[in-house]
C-alpha cells in the first residue's frame, strides 16, 4: 500500500518526508518536481516568506542512478528562513514566557491545538499545522505525477474564482456572496459587476490555449481579461489588512476504468481523492464532478448516458477497441467509487487566509480569558494559485494510490506489464 509521512515545522530546520511502497525502476525527473515546489510558492498575493525560500527537493534514500529502488524515498526540503529562527526554534533552549503566545488566531489549528495537547505556547501548535507542510506533499504528488505520466495520466489545475471574481458560480449555488453581487447590492462595487462568461463546468483546463492563458497568468486564472481586476481586488485587500479565498479546479486525463473500488466504503476513488483534497489547509469543500449542482438538476439531466463506437459483440468489454464514451461528464469520471475512463474533475473551495493584518478577530487570552485582538503573523494575503498546485499534488496520491494497488508490483516492468494486460483485456 503506497503511503507517505511528513515531518517539520514552518520555521524550522527543513521537512523531512518518507514514501513507501512506492516502486523499483521509476526515473525520477528532480527538475519536473522543482518547479512543481516553484509553482507552489508563486502566485500573486503570497507573503514575504516566499521571496526567502526557493524550494528544492534533495533526495536522501530510495533514489540510484536517477531511477528508484523500491526502498523507502525520503527527502528533505530546506527552510532557508530558519537562519532568522534559529534561536526561537531551538532544540534545547528555554522559550522566554514574553515571547510566547496564548491568543488563538480564529480560523486556525491555534485553540483545539494548545488545548488539546496542554501546550502554553501556540507556537508549537502553528508551526506543524502551517501550510508549509504542502511543500513536501506537492513533492510527493509530482513524484507520483512522474510515475503515472508513463502510462498516459495527465493532470491539470486552475483557479477559476477569487473572492467572487471569475468563472461565475452564482447560479448553481443561490445563497453565496457570488450570488448576491448578481442580484442588487454588490452590483454597484466595481469588483463585482463583471464575471468570465464561461460556466465552472464547461471550461477544458487541458485546451492547449486555456493552459497557455493558466501558465502565463499570476493567478493561474484561464481567464486574462479577469487578471488586473482580480490582483487589483488582492491589492485592495492587502491594503485593508484583510484576505481572500477562491474555487479551484484539477482534473485527470487517461485515468484507466476500474481505480477504487464499490465494495468498501475506503475503497473508492472519490472518498480517497476528497479526503486528500479536504485535508489541505484551507479547504473547505471537495466536488467531484457537477458536485452541489448535482441536487438542483433531474436524474434525467444530470447522468452520463453510455455509448459504445463499436458494434463488434466478442469485444464488447474491451474499452481499447470499443470505444465507450459519454457525452457529458456529470459525473466528474467516477461512478460508484470507481474510474469509468472519463476525465476525472474535482472543484474544491479555499476559504480566505485566516490571519490577517489588521486586528479585525475577536479572541481570548487563553491564559487570562481577557479578550484580545487576533495576533498578526507574517502571512499571505492570497493562497488560491499556490493552494490549486497543492490540490493537483493531493489527487496525484490518490490516483497513484488506486493504480498501484490494481496493477501493483514491486517494480515498474512488472506494473507496466499488468496494466498493458488490463488495457488488452487479456487477463
Ligand atoms: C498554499 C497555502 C498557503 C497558506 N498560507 C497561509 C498564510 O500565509 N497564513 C495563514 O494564516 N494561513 C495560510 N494558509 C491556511 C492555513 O494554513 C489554514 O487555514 C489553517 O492551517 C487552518 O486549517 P483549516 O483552514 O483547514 O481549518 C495557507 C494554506 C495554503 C493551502
Amino acid at each position: 500500500m503506497l503511503r507517505f509521512l511528513t515531518a517539520g515545522e514552518s520555521h524550522g530546520k527543513g521537512l523531512i518526508t518518507i514514501i513507501d511502497n512506492f516502486p523499483a525502476g521509476v526515473k525520477i525527473d528532480e527538475e519536473f518536481i522543482n518547479e512543481k515546489l516553484r509553482l507552489r510558492q508563486s502566485g500573486y498575493g503570497r507573503g514575504a516568506r516566499q521571496k526567502i525560500e526557493t524550494d528544492k527537493i534533495e533526495f536522501l534514500s530510495g533514489v540510484r542512478g536517477g531511477l528508484t529502488t523500491g526502498s523507502p524515498i525520503s527527502f528533505f526540503i530546506k527552510n532557508k528562513d530558519y537562519e532568522n529562527w534559529r534561536d526561537r526554534m531551538d532544540v534545547y533552549k528555554p522559550v522566554p514566557e514574553e515571547s510566547k503566545i496564548h491568543t488563538p488566531r480564529p480560523g486556525h489549528a491555534d485553540f483545539a491545538g494548545s488545548i488539546k495537547f496542554g501546550l502554553d505556547d501556540i507556537r508549537n501548535v502553528l508551526e506543524r499545522s502551517s501550510a508549509r507542510e504542502t511543500a513536501s506533499r506537492v513533492a510527493v504528488g509530482a513524484i507520483c505525477q512522474i510515475f503515472l505520466k508513463n502510462f498516459g495520466i495527465e493532470f491539470a489545475s486552475a483557479v477559476l474564482n477569487i473572492g467572487g471574481i471569475g468563472i461565475e458560480t452564482a447560479e448553481i449555488l443561490p445563497d453565496t456572496h457570488a450570488a448576491k453581487k448578481k442580484g442588487s447590492e454588490l452590483n454597484s462595487d466595481p469588483f463585482f459587476s463583471e464575471t468570465a462568461e464561461t460556466d465552472r463546468f464547461s471550461i477544458d483546463i487541458f485546451d492547449p490555449a486555456i493552459r497557455q492563458n493558466i501558465e502565463n497568468s499570476e493567478l493561474r486564472m484561464p481567464h486574462p481579461e479577469l487578471e488586473e481586476k482580480t490582483k487589483d481586488y488582492i491589492d485592495k485587500m492587502k491594503a485593508e489588512g484583510d484576505t481572500v479565498g477562491g474555487l479551484i479546479t484539477a482534473q485527470v486525463k487517461g485515468v484507466p476504468v476500474g481505480l477504487g473500488s464499490f465494495t468498501q466504503w475506503d475503497e473508492k476513488l472519490d472518498a480517497h481523492i476528497s479526503m486528500s483534497v479536504m485535508s489541505i489547509q484551507a479547504i473547505k469543500s471537495v466536488e467531484i464532478g457537477a458536485g452541489v449542482k448535482s441536487a438542483y438538476l433531474k436524474g434525467s439531466e444530470c447522468h452520463d448516458s453510455i455509448y459504445s463506437q463499436s458494434s463488434d459483440k466478442e469485444k464488447r468489454r474491451d474499452s481499447a477497441v470499443c470505444g465507450f464514451y459519454r457525452k457529458t461528464d456529470n459525473a466528474g469520471g467516477i461512478e460508484g467509487g470507481m474510474s469509468n475512463g472519463e476525465i476525472i474533475s474535482v472543484i474544491c473551495a479555499m476559504k480566505p487566509i485566516p490571519t490577517l493584518m489588521k486586528p479585525y478577530l475577536d479572541t481570548v487570552d487563553l491564559n487570562t480569558c481577557e479578550a484580545k485582538k487576533a495576533f498578526l503573523e507574517r502571512s499571505d494575503v492570497c493562497a488560491v494559485p499556490a493552494a490549486s498546485i497543492v490540490v493537483e499534488s493531493a489527487i496525484a496520491f490518490s490516483i497513484c494510490y488506486f493504480f498501484l494497488k490494481k496493477f501493483g508490483g514491486d517494480s515498474f516492468a512488472e506494473i507496466k506489464r499488468n496494466y498493458d494486460g488490463y488495457i488488452k483485456n487479456e487477463q
